[in-house]
């Protein structure tokens, strides 16, 4: 294995006994494989609440591409969005006659990532617009 260090770590039986639990139906190999998860999604989460460095987003919407000037709008937020925020790619998906579903995956400054997918999911004929955010702690 790779340069780790040792820890121990005092629990009550009980947390014990439910945290066992939760790694099993997890899927974990071991409490130490646990941990470090946990960790890093800690580490991680305070990152992101503080609005610190890049970050990689996925912003998920759905919208009615006969709602007037909706394309236009959608285009020009995408090519001509404030600060530094890159649109690495994009999915498109037809669901019906009416409705796009497209995903998006956003690099940039957390805060700018939250700004362009707010100024997306309020325009008018988006009816959905969710952001997921990713920062990576190795
Ligand atoms: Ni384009
Ligand atoms: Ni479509």
């Amino acid at each position: 294995m790779e340069n780790v260090t040792r820890v121990g770590v005092s629990l009550e039986p009980d947390l014990l006994e439910k945290f066992d639990r939760l790694i099993k139906k997890k899927g974990y190999a071991n409490r130490s494989e646990a941990v470090r998860d946990l960790a890093r999604k800690a580490i991680s989460e305070s990152d992101i609440e503080e609005g610190e460095g890049d970050v990689l987003g996925t912003f998920t919407y759905v919208y009615d591409h006969d709602q007037s000037d909706l394309l236009q709008k959608l285009l020009h937020k995408q090519h001509h969005h404030a600060g530094h925020v890159h649109i690495k790619t994009s999915l498109h998906i037809h669901m019906d006659e009416k409705y796009c579903l497209e995903v998006m995956v956003i690099e940039g400054d957390v805060a700018e990532v939250r700004r362009l997918s707010d100024e997306i999911r309020a325009l008018k004929g988006v009816l959905f617009g969710e952001l997921v955010v990713t920062k990576p702690v190795i």
